[in-house]
């Protein structure tokens, strides 16, 4: 008996051994540190040591390399490290690698999140995708750009109001309060009042659904996900939080009463619209009507891709801003021209601005809040080629844009004393600012343009 599991023991040993021979074998660098069965898994069990860190130690050390490899237990993956490489991979040689991770998901509650683009594959994804592609095309993000405005310049009321009685504001949370407030308003139509402190069921929610500051708990039931997909769907346990049945009540409810007339042109609008022109008879193209759950199922991926990365984005920016206070003046002088030239903050105006569209590029490189993106080998796709990423950016980018342009034009960014660098939050996935970073904005004597 004792035998047997010795025998069995040392078998799994050798077999975890000779996976983790896959890119020896290739001649490809392998990433030390790996251990037999988990691979280099383990490494992501340290709360206090972030994904991203990790990463951003092994780009370091193998500066020069286009890629390396890494194994994700006994799975041999292949870390990309060269912009060109990751190009051709996302967006030239896309077909091979349509595939995200899958998570097995089998829970009632996770019904939802399965639908989401970002948690589907293969031919499912690719339609949902072609469907919902037109909503984030120029003249729609155009026809958005009012909404978005409204917020901007709330986000500013809101900054004139709160430095009166505080030396520097907390930079996450301000930027968080105005990008909820927009995807709220622009995905499904819900006015969340965030500025003004009222109705902050929607902001809880949101933090909660993503849990923000990383408790323990989510933080291990994502990495048992990661880990062990085939338990956990065993099990059924449930991926998503119990916050998603919040935002699925809010969202069926909005959809039912837009089916009674009252639109906004907000996204959960456009894509109500797509689910009825795939009932065009004369539609060519496959028909693909999207379904109740994924309807909102997208609405509340929106909120969980558009609320984190980009209030931390527009953090990282601001941040940056203040400590390169010559780049802030270059910055504002380019939109003060603009607003000169077009007599306001228009949507040509600010999608024109080159050096507002470098900041942000920049700070992104630098500090890229999303940190490593996945995709799995498939085999041949041969047809329609959708490329990558464009849509969800496009509306990003404005967002982003707008936010910057109107506080430029009414502050002046610097540091809060004692904070001249950037802290970064400990939390296991994303790049964050740490919670306690404070910016101090200061208003312009605007009189002239
Ligand atoms: C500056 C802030 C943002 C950054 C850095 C960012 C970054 C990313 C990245 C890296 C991905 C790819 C994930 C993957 O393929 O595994 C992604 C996907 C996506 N993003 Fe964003 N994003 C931002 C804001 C937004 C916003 C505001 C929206 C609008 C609702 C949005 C919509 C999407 C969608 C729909 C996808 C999934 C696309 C697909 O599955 O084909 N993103 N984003
Ligand atoms: C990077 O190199 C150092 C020095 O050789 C080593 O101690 C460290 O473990 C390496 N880090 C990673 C993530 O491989
Ligand atoms: C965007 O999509 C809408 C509806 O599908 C279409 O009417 C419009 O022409 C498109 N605009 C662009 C610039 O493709
Ligand atoms: C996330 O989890 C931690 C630890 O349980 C908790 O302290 C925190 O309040 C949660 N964050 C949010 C925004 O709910």
């Amino acid at each position: 008996m004792l035998f047997t599991v010795a025998l069995l023991v040392v078998a799994a040993w050798l077999y975890s051994k000779y996976c983790h021979t896959y890119w020896a074998a290739r001649g490809v660098v392998t990433i030390p540190g790996y251990i037999p069965f988990l691979g280099h898994s383990h490494k992501l069990f340290r709360t206090s040591y972030p994904r991203w860190l990790y990463i951003d130690e092994v780009y370091k050390n193998l500066t020069g390399s286009k890629f390396c490899g890494y194994y994700d237990q006994l799975t041999p993956t292949l870390m990309l490290m060269d912009p060109e490489l990751v190009k051709t991979i996302l967006i030239k040689d896309f077909n091979h690698f349509a595939d995200r991770r899958n998570f097995g998901m089998t829970s009632k509650r996770d019904e939802t999140v399965k639908e989401m683009l970002s948690f589907s594959n293969g031919d499912h994804w690719k339609r949902i995708r072609s469907v919902l592609s037109p909503i984030f095309n120029s003249s729609r993000i155009k026809g958005i750009f009012p909404l978005v405005a409204l917020k901007a310049d709330a986000l500013v009321d809101y900054i004139h109001r709160e430095i009166k009685s505080h030396s520097a504001l907390p930079l996450r949370k301000t930027f968080a309060l105005y990008t909820l407030e927009v995807i709220s308003s622009c995905a499904f139509g819900v006015e969340t009042n965030s500025f003004q402190g009222e109705e902050q069921i929607i902001n809880d929610m949101a933090d909660k659904l993503l849990n923000v500051s990383g408790s323990r708990f989510r933080n291990m039931k994502t990495l048992l996900f990661f880990l062990f997909p085939r338990s956990c769907s065993f099990f059924k346990i449930s991926f998503s939080p119990p916050e998603i049945v919040f935002f699925e009540n809010v969202i069926m409810e909005t959809m039912k009463q837009r089916e009674k007339g009252g639109k906004r042109g907000d996204f959960l609008d456009l894509m109500m619209e797509a689910r009825e022109d795939q009932k065009d008879p004369d539609l060519k193209a496959p028909k693909y009507p999207l379904k109740d759950v994924t309807i909102v199922a997208e609405s509340i991926l929106f909120i969980i891709v558009g609320y984190d990365t980009t209030a931390t984005t527009l953090s990282f920016i601001a941040f940056l801003l203040a400590q390169y206070p010559e780049q802030q003046q270059r910055l504002r002088q380019e939109l003060k021209n603009i607003v000169k030239e077009y007599g306001t903050l228009t949507y040509q105006g600010i999608m024109q601005a080159k050096f507002l569209d470098a900041c942000i590029s920049e700070a992104l490189r630098l500090h890229p809040t999303i940190n490593f993106v996945e995709r799995i080998c498939t085999k041949d796709y041969n047809d329609r080629h959708i490329e990558y990423l464009k849509d969800g950016m496009r509306f990003a980018l404005m967002e982003v844009k707008l936010a910057l342009a109107k506080i430029l034009l009414d502050f002046e960014v610097s540091c809060a004393p004692g904070q001249e660098q950037m802290e970064f939050a400990k939390s296991f996935g994303s790049m964050r600012p740490s919670p306690d970073m404070k910016i101090v904005f200061k208003p312009l004597i605007n009189c002239e343009q």
